[in-house]
């Protein structure tokens, strides 16, 4: 017995009209999202992410572009505020951001009553301290210079004062200063307290763009060794900072920024 679908004229035409049918299928499908212009390359939760994304650049972009030096950004206002504030401003936002888990002995946040405690101390011995530096001819240990110049590094000294203390737009040259090979207290104070306001550098007068920071959060011996390291480097030939001597000036650590009339003329 043989039945029709065994005929294999049958199934040579079953097979072609399958074909048929499921080509009609793909293209009525593409027609369908030719004519409904159906375009699924736009996620719309893709889409907001972005927007969030967009908005979130601008800001940041707008922020930079307002932050020439530092800027206030109040009720969409942009208030200009001096170089010489910006320290107490970024204090003052420190104190309000929990002062007690940031503040450390060495680290004294501007604006906190421990800064404000000392702003107040009586002023240190500076006279004693320069007595205390060695002889300028006092051999000075290699392995100081060694750290200081690390150090020098590390503090980004360099950054401001160039890497050979040639100085530059942003602070005056650390070679042939004499404020560098003059008393050393002035050199540890400056550390601690930071120095703002004209200065003059062996006859010339700078007026900086921006005050130096202080760098209190230096132990003893970095501050000695830096100081060490620019007193005996760039040309410049003097005796060693040391430790001690950094030590006993720490009550500088808190008091507010000096300008060069608070220093012993070199
Ligand atoms: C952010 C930039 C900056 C950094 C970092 C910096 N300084 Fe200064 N420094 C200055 C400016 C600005 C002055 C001048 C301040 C003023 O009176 O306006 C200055 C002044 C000085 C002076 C006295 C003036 C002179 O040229 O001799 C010494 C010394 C000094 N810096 C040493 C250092 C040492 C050491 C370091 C690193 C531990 C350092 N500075 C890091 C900007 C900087």
């Amino acid at each position: 017995m043989s039945s029709t679908s065994d005929n294999p004229l049958v199934r040579f035409a079953a097979f072609w009209w399958g074909l048929g049918v499921f080509s009609l299928f793909g293209v009525i499908l593409l027609a369908i999202k030719l004519f409904t212009g159906n375009d699924d390359s736009v996620n719309p939760l893709e889409e907001a992410v972005a927007a969030k994304r967009y908005d979130a650049r601008a800001a940041v972009d707008a922020a930079q572009a307002a932050n020439l030096g530092y800027k206030e950004v109040e009720k969409g206002k942009v208030v200009q505020v001096p170089p010489t504030d910006v320290f107490g401003l970024l204090g003052k936002e420190l104190v309000a951001a929990k002062p007690a888990a940031v503040e450390k002995p060495e680290q004294i946040v501007p604006g906190s009553d421990r800064q404000l405690a000392a702003a107040d101390a009586p002023p240190s011995d500076f006279g004693a301290v320069d007595e205390m530096t060695p002889a300028a001819d006092a051999e000075i240990d290699p392995a100081v210079i060694e750290a200081g110049k690390a150090q020098y590094m590390a503090a980004t000294c360099f950054v401001c004062h160039g890497m050979n203390g040639e100085g530059g737009p942003l602070a005056p040259p650390l070679a042939a200063s004499d404020w560098v090979t003059g008393p050393v207290s002035n050199l540890i104070r400056i550390q601690f307290r930071g120095l703002m306001g004209p200065i003059t550098v062996s006859g010339k007068e700078y007026n900086l763009p921006a005050p130096m920071a202080p760098l209190s959060q230096q132990t003893d011996e970095q501050v000695a060794s830096v100081l060490t390291y620019i007193r005996n480097s760039f040309g410049n030939k003097a005796s060693a900072v040391l430790p001690e001597q950094v030590k006993m000036l720490r009550s500088e650590v808190g008091k507010p920024m000096l300008t060069a009339d608070d220093l012993i003329k070199p």
